[in-house]
């Protein structure tokens, strides 16, 4: 069952007519007229939804934190800055259905107690910035969005902020500085941001496709929901299936599903591309780790796994490809988004890129070797944020893998 892709190219995302006409914005109408915003988050915790921005944190509990939260002010914020390579479902969501989006936000704030929300988005995402311009503007014309939405007491403003394009702004806590106009770098955790985030008030931080779900769950109800996708794991997920796979792009698949399926349904994957042969997987996205062959009947979900699902991008790669430049475009991506808060993370992304540099020119030495494992280590033990760890999770695995290959 399609959730968050059922009415992608049937509506006109310009047009909100288009999106209530397929009983858009029902939900919202039921949160406010029918429910209370106890029975909302219950309703959320009740459906097992996990955040889809990588973590997988239950999507109730962080709502009732901030809900029982007291303060005079609470924000909610839609997390669109999809920095990652190869990651592009979130924004795909805010220009196919924009007001998915615009309605799980507003469910949400009402839920918490938010007056204002933001839309952080990706500054290089212009275009879908404007048509949640486009679409902001209409669902304000319409009182869904200003002082009284629906004709309600609950009032709540959205703002599209842009964020310059770093990944690290994707970190919900450097996402906050970057808001409060200070350097986009995380903060010690905690206090977790739905006690004190933005501005230190309440404040929930929430991936887009997380958001995009809401309006189906209070429509259709948690228990619906929750038995699509895995038990540990209800719902489905966009995957974004990149490399040497025949149907590459976004596909939306019941979580719980394995690799394997993902790849080669005919529904999904199709299978490798014409002429190509399948050497591993990388699952969750630039920091996923590698799956060989025999390992793609693994189920895709959030919870314990030897394959952490992330953002949900899965890359294939084929026998022609060179584990050389992969060490390196890893390597590279991850020394240039170092935010430079923690001296681990600065040095050791910047040493193994530099050493990736000399793999690939093949005048690698004993030296480099040795200090690999270390700055390996470093990264996976010592940083500040997860980020340093993200480094080098794929080049454990590569060291493993191929060894033979990086060092010939
Ligand atoms: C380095 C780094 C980058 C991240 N980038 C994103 C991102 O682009 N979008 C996103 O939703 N979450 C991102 N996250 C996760 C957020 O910190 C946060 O967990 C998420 O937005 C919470 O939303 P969810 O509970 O709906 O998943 C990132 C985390 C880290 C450590
Ligand atoms: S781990 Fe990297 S990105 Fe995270 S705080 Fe340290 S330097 Fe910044």
């Amino acid at each position: 069952m399609d959730i968050l892709t059922k009415n992608w190219d049937k509506i006109d995302p310009l047009r909100i007519d288009s999106y209530t006409r397929t009983g858009g914005y029902g939900a919202l109408r039921k949160a406010i007229r029918e429910m209370d915003p106890e029975k909302v988050v219950a309703e959320i915790k009740m459906s097992g939804l996990r955040g889809r921005g990588g973590a997988g944190f239950p999507t109730g509990e962080k709502w009732g934190m901030a809900a029982k939260t007291p303060a005079k002010e609470k924000y909610f914020i839609c997390n669109l800055d999809e920095s990652e390579p190869g990651v592009h479902k979130d924004r795909a969501i805010a220009e196919k259905n924009p007001h998915q989006i615009i309605e799980g936000i507003l469910i949400g704030a009402a839920a918490v107690g938010a007056k204002k929300a933001f839309i952080y988005i990706n500054g290089n995402y212009q275009k879908q910035k404007e048509i949640l311009e486009i679409a902001l503007e209409q669902a304000r014309e319409k009182e869904l969005v200003g002082k009284s939405v629906m004709g309600s007491a609950f009032k709540v403003e959205i703002v599209i902020f842009e964020g310059a394009g770093a990944y690290i702004c994707g970190e919900e806590t450097a996402l906050l500085s970057s808001i409060e106009g200070k350097r986009g770098e995380p903060r010690l955790k905690p206090p977790y941001p739905p006690v004190a985030g933005l501005f230190g008030k309440p404040t929930i931080v929430n991936n887009a496709e997380t958001l995009a779900n809401i309006p189906f769950i209070i429509k259709q109800g948690a228990k619906t929901f929750s038995q699509i996708g895995s038990s540990a794991s209800p719902g489905t997920k966009l995957f974004v299936l990149e490399g040497a796979v025949r149907n590459r792009g976004i596909h939306e698949a019941p979580l719980g599903i394995t690799a394997q399926e993902l790849i080669y349904n005919s529904l999904y994957g199709g299978g490798m591309a014409s002429g190509k042969e399948f050497w591993f997987a990388q699952i969750g996205g630039a920091s996923g780790r590698l799956a060989p062959a025999g390992k793609l009947d693994q189920s895709l979900s959030y919870g314990p796994g030897e394959f952490p699902l992330g953002c949900g991008s899965i890359l294939v790669v084929d026998k022609s490809a060179d584990i050389k430049d992969l060490l390196f475009s890893w390597a590279d991506f991850f020394h240039r988004e170092s935010c430079g808060k923690c001296l681990p993370c600065r040095e050791g992304t910047y040493r193994l890129w530099e050493i990736a540099k000399r793999i690939k020119n093949n005048d690698v030495s004993k030296r480099d070797k040795e200090n690999i494992e270390e700055i390996l280590w470093t990264l996976s033990n010592t940083t500040f944020c997860p980020l340093g760890n993200f480094a080098a999770v794929a080049w454990k695995d590569a060291m493993r893998m191929f060894s033979d290959k990086i060092f010939n």
